[in-house]
Formats: structure tokens, C-alpha cells, sequence
């Protein structure tokens, strides 16, 4: 049997969104819904795992509505392709229970994540931080959704989705009952990195907001950003130059490159030999010019909640009418009477 083909991505709504979330994750989820069905989670459950997320409800509700603001201001259209935040939707959460059944603790002491999110002193960690992954499985594959746009580092955890849903089809007998979600790795844009240190990738932690561009930056504050962006002594390379070594070069014409849509080898053609300092205008009034639209619908939509829960509402009423019925064939599956 062959599954249809869906798509399913999710942002944490923990802090603001920057340009690498637009240019890594978001205008690549715009061109996919011409593609293929997509469902687009705000993923609260997921960022009560983290410290920003946890004992903050109202911090919590307020992100939460910011990153549905941006999907939407983004260009993702919620009357093709439903946004919803997870909490909404119980059967993420009952899908999860069963997919802790399933996985194994040694699967999980792999995950590099919680390696890294934990630190040194992995028993004070939440279970729910070790169990994320299993979480994020089930919001895959409670709509049985075979494509999943992500960035680099989850691909880790898209294989271990892939494992859950081969081990349940095994173990209950039931092949084919969920597919194997591919990671759909995203374009030119996916690394995005700070501009204070092109080895760093772009953060929402960073402690330095001159690092990042937020979506909720105004015109000035982007231009600024850019200006002060860290680059090196030397032009701008030819078409024949080496970029190794020169992170913040190469991470300044790669922004560009993806805000323009064009190849980075016509951006560094365009801009062989010049200095920064006029390439860098350049990229500001690009930048500006790209996201002023975003940031201007974004602030409009945050000025009426109630229009975004809205949109969250009928977002999670059509996810649900996907989930239900999966769901209850898992229960079904397992044993449970329903
Ligand atoms: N873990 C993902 C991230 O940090 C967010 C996420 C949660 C997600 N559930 C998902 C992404 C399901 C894709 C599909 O980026």
C-alpha cells in the first residue's frame, strides 16, 4: 500500500522568529503547498520541554499566536493548508503515549538534542525533554504525513520516527499502517547564520539580538543590523575566489541569494570586488524590502488575537478530522476498546 502524500511541518513557539526561521523553514513551507496537502503545528507542547516555554503561560500564549501570525503573514494560507498548535489536537498526545510503548530507551539515548539540551546534569532534565522525539513522531504520524520539511539538525529525529512507525507495524502486525516520513531537507537558505559569527548558526538564544534579525524588527533596526554585521578586511569575491575560511561572507550572500531567489554564483558575479559596505546596503534594502510586507501583517494579525485563534480553532477542527479516525484505528490496533 502506498500513502498519500502529505506534508507536516512544526516551529516551537519559544521566543521570537528570525530570519533564519523564515528563509530556513518558512518560505520553503509557502512553495510547498503548491506541491502537495500540507498541515502547518505551532508546537506548544513541544516548547513546554524548554525553560522558555515552561511556568509561562502567558509568554506561552502570546508565542504561540506570534508564530501563527508569521506562518500566515509568511505566506502559508490556512484555508489550503490548516495551522494549528498541537494542544488543540489530543491526538498528538495519545499517539505519543503509545509511541513511548514503542521506542526504546537505548533509541532515545542516541538523540543528540537532548544530549546537547540536557548539559551535564541529565537528571534534572524534564522526562518530557528525553521523550520530544516521541512526541514529534506521533505529530507526523497521527495524519500518517510523508514528507516532513526540516532543517539539518532533526533529521536525527525523523529517523527515529521512521524506526517507531516500522517497529509498530511490525510488532502489531500491521504493515504499512504508517508510512516512513521523509525529511524534505530545505533549499539554499536552511543555514542562516549570526551575524556576529558566521560559524554560529542564526539563534533565538543568542544573547546578542545584533546577531539576528527578528520578524518583529522594523526597518531601521534591520538596516542597522546588517551594517554592524561582522565581515572580514577583504572584498567581495570573484566568481573564481575561494569562500573558505570567509564564513561571513559567504553567510551574507547566501542570505542574499535566498531573498532575491536567485543562485549565490549570480549574487557574487553581480558583486565581485566591491566592498562591503555598498554590498551590505544592497542586502538592507533587500532585506527590508522582503520583510516589511511579513512584519507589517504580522504586527496587524497580533493586534487582533482573536482573528488568530480563530484561524488556530478551524486550523486544529480539519487536523482533528485526519487525526480521529488514524487514531482510532491505532486503538483498535492495540487493543483498546473505543
Ligand atoms: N523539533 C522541531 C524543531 O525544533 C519542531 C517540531 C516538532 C517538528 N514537531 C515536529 C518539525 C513535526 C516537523 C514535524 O525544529
Amino acid at each position: 500500500m502506498s500513502h498519500k502524500q502529505l506534508v507536516l511541518s512544526g516551529m516551537q513557539p519559544t521566543n521570537t522568529l528570525h530570519l533564519g526561521n523564515y528563509l530556513g523553514a518558512l518560505k520553503n513551507w509557502v512553495k510547498m503547498q503548491d506541491q502537495m496537502p500540507c498541515l502547518f503545528c505551532v508546537v506548544d507542547m513541544h516548547a513546554i520541554t524548554a525553560d522558555a516555554g515552561y511556568g509561562q503561560p502567558a509568554e506561552l500564549t502570546r508565542s504561540t499566536r506570534e508564530v501563527a501570525a508569521a506562518y500566515i503573514a509568511g505566506g502559508v494560507d490556512p484555508k489550503r493548508s490548516p495551522i494549528f498548535n498541537q494542544g488543540q489536537v489530543p491526538e498528538h498526545g495519545e499517539l505519543a503515549w503509545v509511541f513511548n510503548c514503542v521506542a526504546r530507551l537505548g533509541w532515545l539515548d542516541r538523540m543528540t538534542q537532548f544530549k546537547e539540551k540536557s548539559g551535564k546534569h541529565k537528571e534534572r532534565a524534564s522526562v518530557g525533554l528525553y521523550t520530544y522525539p516521541v512526541l514529534m513522531a506521533a505529530d507526523i504520524l497521527v495524519y500518517r504525513a510523508t514528507h516532513v520539511p526540516v532543517g539539518e539538525d532533526q533529521k536525527q529525529h525523523l529517523e527515529l520516527a521512521r524506526d517507531i512507525a516500522a517497529k509498530f507495524n511490525n510488532d502489531f502486525g500491521v504493515p504499512d499502517f504508517f508510512p516512513q516520513p521523509e525529511p524534505v531537507i530545505t533549499g539554499s537558505g536552511t543555514r542562516v547564520m549570526s551575524l556576529r559569527d558566521g560559524s554560529k548558526k542564526m539563534s533565538k538564544s543568542d544573547e546578542s539580538d545584533n546577531s539576528r534579525i527578528n520578524l518583529t524588527d522594523d526597518a531601521d533596526m534591520i538596516a542597522d543590523k546588517i551594517r554592524r554585521a561582522k565581515t572580514d578586511p577583504h572584498p567581495l569575491p570573484g566568481p573564481k575566489d575561494e569562500l573558505a575560511g570567509r564564513p561571513e561572507a559567504e553567510n551574507l550572500l547566501n542570505i542574499y541569494a535566498a531573498l532575491a531567489d536567485q543562485d549565490r554564483d549570480k549574487v557574487i558575479i553581480d558583486f565581485a570586488g566591491q566592498n562591503f559596505s555598498t554590498f551590505k546596503s544592497a542586502l538592507a534594502d533587500l532585506t527590508v524590502a522582503r520583510l516589511e510586507p511579513i512584519t507589517r501583517e504580522m504586527r496587524r494579525l497580533l493586534a487582533d488575537p482573536a482573528e488568530i485563534d480563530r484561524v488556530l480553532k478551524d486550523g486544529a477542527q480539519k487536523a482533528r478530522a485526519i487525526a480521529t479516525p488514524i487514531m482510532d484505528e491505532v486503538k483498535k490496533t492495540v487493543g483498546f476498546i473505543i
